[in-house]
């Protein structure tokens, strides 16, 4: 019995508390919190006893064999390295940590110890991207050089900590566009980043002014501090000649939602998002095919079942982890070149 605790918990740790608790070979130990009452009524709700307000103290406690790391993005990397210290196995929140420098630390922490560390990258674990994957692994769509991803919200800087850059290290494209690449990135082979060039804006505000239409918070929504972009774009040229256009936004004048992601090989290609389809050619004729499985749209509830199942199954040394800390130092490497390249307005060289 693997026996875990979650520390930070707010919205998205809920993703991660039910699948535990769920699961036959985990034991939900312990919980942390900075904010006393939400970990009282989380303690309550979820009938924990051990919670701790200082995240030392979980990591002490010698009951404990792993964590899920929920916080702000300012804290993953000095708690994952204080958890893998005390020897215990991590899966932390995306983004891996708020700066390459941080990143790089964790990395060493994991070398170090020896133990298991897992970046929450949950998008590799939707059904539909397992199936992609599996054409994509017997080749049937040839060398992949192109994707394209998109995931723009009209209205949807959650605030909080999500738009102070000193907590978050930036905004949709630390946040969303994160996911973004990560999923085409993985799906592409993690070909190696070779330069990249984007572009950011703070041209309309988080617009908290809009009524009659709500959109995702933060747990302690707050509105005053709004000191990240709400749009960005880049483009990666990766060493294999591939590349990927991605764009991200918390707001902008766009109408309506929309999330999209496509890669584009030379014997086939796919969309993700909205919904898996996959697009070949046989006997000279162009084939739109639709997978016929339970989800071929991403399903964000199973993706977390499947996520924490991995990772349980990884620290009790049957599995690989999927996503290992060097995934998360590279996309780190490839978040934070883009936003250097929208400060200095050039494309940065990485290799
Ligand atoms: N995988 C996904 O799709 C996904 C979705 C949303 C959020 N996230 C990630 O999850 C993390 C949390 O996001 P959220 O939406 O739950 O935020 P949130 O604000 O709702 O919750 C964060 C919680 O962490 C607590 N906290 C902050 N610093 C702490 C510390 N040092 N020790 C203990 N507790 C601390 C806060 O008090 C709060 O309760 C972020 O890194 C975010 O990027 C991932």
């Amino acid at each position: 019995m693997l026996k875990v605790g979650v520390i930070g918990v707010g919205s998205i740790s809920e993703y991660h508390i039910r699948p535990y608790l769920e699961h036959e070979e985990a034991e939900l130990a312990a919980l942390c919190d900075i904010h006393k009452e939400r970990l009282q009524e989380k303690g309550r709700r979820f009938n924990v006893q051990k919670l701790y307000t200082d995240y030392r103290d979980l990591v002490k406690d010698p009951e404990i064999d792993a964590v899920s790391i929920c916080t702000w993005n300012n804290s993953h990397a000095e708690i994952a390295i204080a958890a893998l210290e005390a020897g215990k196995h991590v899966l932390v929140e995306k983004p891996l940590s708020r700066t390459m420098e941080e990143a790089v630390k964790v990395a060493e922490a994991v070398k170090k110890s020896g133990k298991i560390l897992q970046v929450g990258f949950v998008r590799r674990h939707a059904s539909n991207v397992k199936v992609l994957k599996k054409f994509i692994d017997h080749g049937d769509l040839g060398e992949i050089y192109y994707a394209k991803a998109s995931c723009i919200r009209r209205l949807g800087n959650p605030g909080g900590w999500f738009s102070d850059s000193e907590r978050s290290g930036g905004g949709p494209l630390i946040d969303l566009g994160v996911h973004m690449i990560d999923l085409c990135w993985y799906l592409m082979g993690k070909p190696k980043p070779a330069s990249v060039s984007g572009s950011t804006y703070r041209r309309l505000g988080n617009r908290a002014h809009i009524e009659n239409l709500s959109f995702y918070k933060a747990a302690d929504y707050d509105e005053k501090r709004n000191t990240v972009e709400d749009l960005a774009n880049g483009y990666i040229r990766f060493e294999n000649g591939a590349t990927l256009y991605v764009d991200v936004s918390y707001t902008l004048h766009a109408k309506e939602e929309a999330v999209t992601a496509s890669i584009y090989g030379e014997k086939g290609g796919a969309e993700i998002e909205p919904k898996l389809l996959i697009v070949t050619e046989r006997h000279n004729t162009i084939l739109n095919m639709a997978p016929q499985i339970d989800h071929p749209e991403f399903d964000f509830q199973e993706a977390f079942y499947h996520e924490i199942d991995h990772f349980v199954q990884s620290c009790l040394g049957r599995e690989k982890p999927l996503s290992p800390v060097e995934d998360g130092v590279e996309i780190m490497r490839i978040l934070t070149a883009l936003y250097e390249s929208a400060r200095s307005g050039r494309e940065v060289v990485l290799s």
